[in-house]
This record gives structure tokens, C-alpha cells and sequence, in this order.
């Protein structure tokens, strides 16, 4: 895995930023695997910059995200398809056709796991944006999800529900279920960026970069991967 230490957060989403364009600038129809959280807002921010000031286009990206909230769609403004409307997609001119994010509200979520795994089997996702848990989860697998894991439901742990409820009004609101993207199909991406700030995320970034590759923290499986970039800023990499 490669190592881009950064000063703050404002370095962090400007790496990230040269690193996605580098990407969709190779490729006349990029597919980008897009994660929610906060860590890549700042990013978000400048990709929208770049459409409204700079005048870039992004009509022939193709988007995969990573995981929505079981019972949330886009009338909860707690719904990942809510966060990247908001944060990003209603910004910039992205064909909604090309918009891919599992259904939280699917009657049938087991299918719809089907249906997302199926659609990730067919395409070849460029770049994997990932954010990290303060367990050393990615999108939503929790320790001890199996590496061979594909588009799954899961039943969030505690850490997450708790981590996570920052951003509802109360934690009772969290849902206790998502469906993610599995491992081996977040491990099937061409390249892999994962971005970390803050000291509540200097015990994962250890595990993740230094701790044996294991289960028990799901992001370790990413030194295994070809091209695997991890920014973080100096918080996140106080462990190291
Ligand atoms: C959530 C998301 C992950 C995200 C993680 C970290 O649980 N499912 O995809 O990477 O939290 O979030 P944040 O970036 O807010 O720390």
C-alpha cells in the first residue's frame, strides 16, 4: 500500500482531488466506486468546484457506491443516496442513468443484494473511493466479514451504530441494517483510494497498515491489492 501522510484535511481532499482527476482524465467513460461518510466531503467540494468553475465534465463518469442504509431511500436526508445528491450528484452533471447505489428499500433486499452484484460483476470499477471505520471497517463490512464476500446485507455492531449516529438526531433513528458492497468486489477495483483524517482514526489505520491481514479488521485485506493508495493526514497516522 502506498503512503501519502498530508498535514490536515485541506491537504488530504486536494491529494485526493489530483488523484481522482489523474483517473477520470485516463478514460473516455471512467467508473468511479464512490463511498459517503465525511471523510470524503472535501473531495466532493472540489469535484463540484471543478464542474461549476473550471468548466469539466463528468457526463460519461459511471458511479458505483458502496452501501445504503436498509428502510432509508432518498425521502431521508440519513440515506446514502441523499448524502451524494447532496454532496455531489446534484452538482455536477453526472447522467443520473449512470448513477448505481444499492436500494435501501428494495421489498426484497436479498434480491437486491443479487441485483448489485450482478450489475458490479458486469462492469470494472476504475477507482474505489473508501473511507475507513473506526473498527477498520470499509463500506459496511464489519470485522470478521469474509474476504470472499460479495454484495451483502449486514447487521451493523454497536461501534458503527454509535460511530454513525452523529448524524441523526438520536441513535434510536440509526438503522440497524445495511447492505454493502462486498470485499472481493471492493477488492476488484483497477485502483484503491483510501482517505483518513482525525486520531479516532489512528487505531484503524494501524491495524489496517501495520496489524496481520486479517478478518478481524476488514481494511487490512487492501495491502493485498496491486494499487492500493491510503491518504491520510498526520492525526491518522499517529500510530505509524
Ligand atoms: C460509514 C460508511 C463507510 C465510511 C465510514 C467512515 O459507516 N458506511 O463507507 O467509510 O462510515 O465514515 P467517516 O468518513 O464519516 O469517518
Amino acid at each position: 500500500m502506498n503512503i501519502v501522510k498530508v498535514k490536515d484535511y485541506k491537504a488530504l481532499s486536494e491529494e485526493a482531488f489530483s488523484l481522482f482527476k489523474s483517473v477520470i482524465s485516463a478514460s473516455s467513460a471512467p467508473v468511479i466506486g464512490f463511498a459517503t461518510g465525511s471523510s470524503p466531503v472535501g473531495l466532493y467540494e472540489l469535484i463540484c468546484y471543478d464542474y461549476i468553475k473550471n468548466g469539466a465534465s463528468y457526463k460519461d463518469m459511471t458511479t458505483f457506491n458502496l452501501d445504503e442504509y436498509v428502510g432509508l431511500d432518498v425521502s431521508s436526508d440519513q440515506s446514502y443516496i441523499y448524502f451524494m445528491k447532496h454532496n455531489l450528484f446534484d452538482h455536477i452533471d453526472v447522467n443520473p442513468k449512470n448513477i448505481n447505489i444499492p436500494n435501501g428499500i428494495a421489498p426484497d433486499i436479498e434480491k437486491e443484494c443479487k441485483r448489485y452484484s450482478a450489475l458490479l460483476a458486469s462492469s470494472s470499477i476504475d477507482l474505489q473511493i473508501l473511507g475507513i471505520g473506526a473498527n477498520g471497517h470499509i463500506g459496511f463490512n464489519e470485522p470478521n466479514t469474509p474476504f470472499t464476500s460479495t454484495t451483502h446485507k449486514v447487521k451493523l455492531t454497536d461501534k458503527t451504530i454509535q460511530d454513525n449516529s452523529r448524524f441523526f438526531d438520536d441513535i434510536e433513528q440509526v438503522p440497524k441494517y445495511a447492505i454493502t458492497m462486498g470485499i472481493t468486489e471492493i477488492m476488484n477495483a483497477k485502483k484503491i483510494l483510501i482517505l483518513a483524517n482525525g486520531k479516532n482514526k489512528a487505531k484503524a489505520v494501524f491495524d489496517m497498515v501495520k496489524g496481520p491481514v486479517s478478518e478481524s479488521c476488514p481494511a487490512s485485506i487492501l495491502r493485498r491489492h496491486p494499487d492500493a493508495v491510503l491518504i491520510a493526514d498526520e492525526d491518522a497516522c499517529s500510530l505509524l
